[in-house]
Parts: C-alpha cells; sequence; structure tokens
C-alpha cells in the first residue's frame, strides 16, 4: 500500500457486559454489516478481525465477544492480557445491566490494565436505543454521570439492530486504542 508509514497496527478489544446486551450484535453489526434477531448465547469468548485506515495507518482490529453468562465465564487474566481497550456494553431497557457496568470495568481494569488503569480506554455503551415502545429504564443523564465520575468515559447510545452510533463507538475505541499503544 502506498505512503503507508508503518507496518499494520494490531489492536486487542475485549466487549464485556451482561448476558443478553447485544455484544455480539454490536460486533457482528460493525465487522459484518449483519443483525439477527435471534439470540444464540456466546460460550467462552471469540474474535472477529477487521483492518481499517486510522490515522494514516493501518490497524487490525482484533474485536473479542464475551459470554455474559455466568456459567460460560472463565476467561481469567491469561484472555485480558494485551487488551488496547475494553468496550462495556449495557442494555438501556434493562437497569441491571446498566448496574453491572461496575463489576465488569473492575474485573477488566484488575486483569488488563497494570499501568495506569485510570487512562485506561474504556468505551461505554448503551445498546438497543432502537426499542422506544418500552419504558426506557436507564437514562441517559444516569449513564453520563457514572461515565463522567469514572474519569470521563466516553458513553454512545447505539443500536445493533438499526446501526445507531456503532460505526462512531468502534472508531472511538479504535483511536483511544491506538493513542495509547
Ligand atoms: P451473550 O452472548 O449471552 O453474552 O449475549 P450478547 O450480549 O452477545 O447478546 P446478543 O448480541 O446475542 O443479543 C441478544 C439479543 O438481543 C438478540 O436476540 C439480539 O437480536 C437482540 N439485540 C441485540 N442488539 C439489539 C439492538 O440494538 N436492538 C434490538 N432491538 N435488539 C437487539
Ligand atoms: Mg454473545
Amino acid at each position: 500500500m502506498p505512503n503507508m508509514r508503518s507496518k499494520t497496527k494490531l489492536l486487542k478489544i475485549v466487549i464485556l457486559g451482561d448476558s443478553g446486551v447485544g455484544k455480539t450484535s454490536l460486533m457482528e453489526r460493525y465487522v459484518n454489516q449483519r443483525f439477527s434477531q435471534q439470540y444464540k448465547a456466546t460460550i467462552g469468548a471469540d474474535f472477529l478481525s477487521k483492518d481499517i485506515e486510522l490515522e494514516d495507518r493501518m490497524a487490525n482490529l482484533q474485536i473479542w465477544d464475551t459470554a455474559g453468562q455466568e456459567r460460560y465465564q472463565s476467561l481469567g487474566s491469561a484472555f485480558y492480557r494485551g487488551s488496547d481497550a475494553c468496550v462495556l456494553v449495557y442494555d438501556v431497557t434493562d437497569l441491571r445491566s446498566f448496574e453491572s457496568l461496575e463489576t465488569w470495568r473492575e474485573e477488566f481494569l484488575a486483569y488488563a490494565a497494570n499501568r495506569d488503569p485510570e487512562t485506561f480506554p474504556l468505551v461505554v455503551l448503551g445498546n438497543k436505543i432502537d426499542i422506544v415502545d418500552r419504558a426506557k429504564a436507564v437514562p441517559t443523564k444516569r449513564a453520563q454521570q457514572w461515565c463522567a465520575a469514572k474519569g470521563g468515559v466516553p458513553h454512545f447510545e447505539t443500536s445493533a439492530a438499526e446501526d445507531i452510533n456503532v460505526e462512531a463507538a468502534f472508531q472511538l475505541v479504535a483511536t483511544l486504542a491506538l493513542k495509547r499503544g
């Protein structure tokens, strides 16, 4: 490729959050432009890879999708090690999934961020914003306040179903990951 400053940069991004919030759906939407209504629980962890151009260079995003269901969780520190950024997902119609973010964040930082946990690149996504016929369980303001209290973590409301903010969110995640790495 012409005029590329240096070799492709590999960036490892981990998606965490409760079961059913839409982690797999967000990744499928971002990487493959696909969406399925059908729920199939992720078992263990798996990744999809996507090449993007980022600030004048090529980056290979390795996006790791994990299981939200506790009985499938056995990831441990080896899995998180080497992460360059983390995406924390909740479901805007499910308050509990928002309240779980604290635990997901702590678990991730404890394992992955051996240097400067306060500045580790995290992005929070409130997914399923397309569902308007149910009362929104997590007010935008409440999520924003939590993110601000965690040192100014960026927050997006997304829809994997209707492709709202998915590209923008992952673009920012990748940019933050690249800056750190
Ligand atoms: P685990 O693998 O168990 O951790 O779940 P997950 O977080 O990967 O959730 P998944 O992506 O499998 O989505 C769960 C269900 O929510 C599926 O039926 C999806 O079709 C649905 N879903 C995901 N994202 C959206 C969204 O943005 N809007 C709507 N309406 N439904 C969504
Ligand atoms: Mg999944």
